[in-house]
């Protein structure tokens, strides 16, 4: 046998071996984490993705993430009358220019101002269309949107019918288990979306009355596996790969979403995609998060303009000079907070910049 072969066999082993272990680890998932995940007529390249979050999943943020192989990225909620009323920072949040699979959510709970955004979203550009039944906010709830959609079952599916009505494009859920301990209704709701031609469900595991308190239940979310056949999102407190795979091993998922970990290192969910596809995924160079961090600055600047980019920029910089200070980088405390007040962009690059170094010159 010539080195080639042998070497080919061997990894063929050590290929073998992984799987086998795969096997013990993932359950019913086994053999179909390295394949794309089928949404609608979309092939999802990873099985992590990046939640949507309000003031921080900016469309920089989600290029990045994207960029470092985030299997899917959601935009900031939009409100769906303001949206159709053309508000401008509305459609900012919505904008998706650059990304590979763009996906828009909307919350609202007028079926027909519903359809009408996901028309709109789908004529911008959207690949995907997600409605938004989880968001806690009282200001949302209060709207009767958002996870008090939970308690309004009917309603709920009607939204869903004239979403999927009024677009080509697939549309998906994001939901919490229910409104309440009393109610968890997260696998009735679900089998009921799936028969109105509800591509995906995101199922963020806690209830609304738990906001963000206590640990996320991704058993859970297992009975949502059990309603339902399309592609199941399991969401909640995943932190890094080790989590993913407990989350998919609880919740029987096909994959999982990532929210507050991602802040501050957008590059974590691809790498948790990576990591689940079987690929031992490394931290990216600092040099890498240096220019990651760079390009979610300038489009950030890019989209709102200098003077409100600028201010959009600070917590994503904090978040990063904190991120940077966890693996052994960031900046000492006067140039920390220079970097989250300076109104001159190119100060803040040089700042950010360093957050990555190492060893940072610690001289103020
Ligand atoms: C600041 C912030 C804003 C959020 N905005 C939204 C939103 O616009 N739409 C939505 O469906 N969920 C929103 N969420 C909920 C997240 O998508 C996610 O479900 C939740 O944070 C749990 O995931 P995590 O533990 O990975 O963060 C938001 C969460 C945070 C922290």
């Amino acid at each position: 046998m010539n080195v080639m072969a042998g070497a080919r066999n061997c990894l063929g082993a050590l290929q073998h071996f992984g799987y086998c272990l795969c096997m013990q680890q993932f359950g019913e998932n086994l053999g179909r984490l390295d394949r794309p995940l089928i949404f609608g007529p979309l092939s999802l390249p990873g099985r992590a993705f990046l939640a949507p979050m309000s003031g921080v999943t900016d469309l920089g943020m989600r290029r990045v993430a994207a960029r470092f192989g985030a299997g899917l990225v959601v935009s900031e909620m939009v409100a769906a009358n303001f949206y159709i009323a053309a508000d401008e920072e509305t459609r900012l949040r919505a904008e998706g220019e650059g990304l590979p699979i763009h996906v828009v959510q909307i919350a609202g709970r007028e079926p027909a101002s519903l359809a009408d955004a996901a028309r709109l979203a789908e004529a911008s550009g959207a690949h995907a269309i997600d409605i938004n039944m989880g968001c806690p906010a009282r200001r949302v709830v209060g709207g009767y949107a958002g996870s008090a959609l939970m308690r309004e079952p009917e309603l709920a599916v009607a939204l869903a019918r004239a979403a999927i009505a009024a677009v080509r494009v697939p549309v998906s859920v994001k939901m919490r288990l229910g409104w309440d301990a009393d109610s968890v209704n997260a696998p009735e709701l679900a089998r009921r979306l799936e028969e109105e031609g509800v591509a995906l469900i995101t199922v963020h595991g806690r209830t609304r009355s738990q906001f963000y308190k206590g640990r996320a239940d991704w058993a859970a979310i297992r009975a949502v596996r059990e309603a339902i056949s399309i592609p199941l999102v399991a969401n909640g407190d995943c932190a890094g790969p080790d989590d993913a795979r407990a989350m998919l091993t609880a919740a029987g998922a096909d994959a999982v979403m990532v929210g507050r970990a991602a802040i501050g290192q957008p590059w974590l969910v691809g790498r948790i995609a990576a990591e689940l596809a079987g690929a031992a995924a490394l931290e990216p160079a600092d040099a890498a998060k240096v220019d990651a961090a760079l390009e979610h600055y300038a489009t950030l600047l890019s989209t709102f303009g200098v003077e409100q980019g600028v201010r959009h920029a600070r917590k994503h910089l904090a978040a990063y000079a904190d991120r940077a200070a966890e693996t052994g980088g960031g900046l000492p405390a006067t140039l920390r907070a220079r970097l989250v007040t300076t109104d001159d962009p190119d100060e803040a690059a040089g700042l950010l910049a360093r957050c990555f170094a190492r060893a940072p010159d610690m001289a103020a």
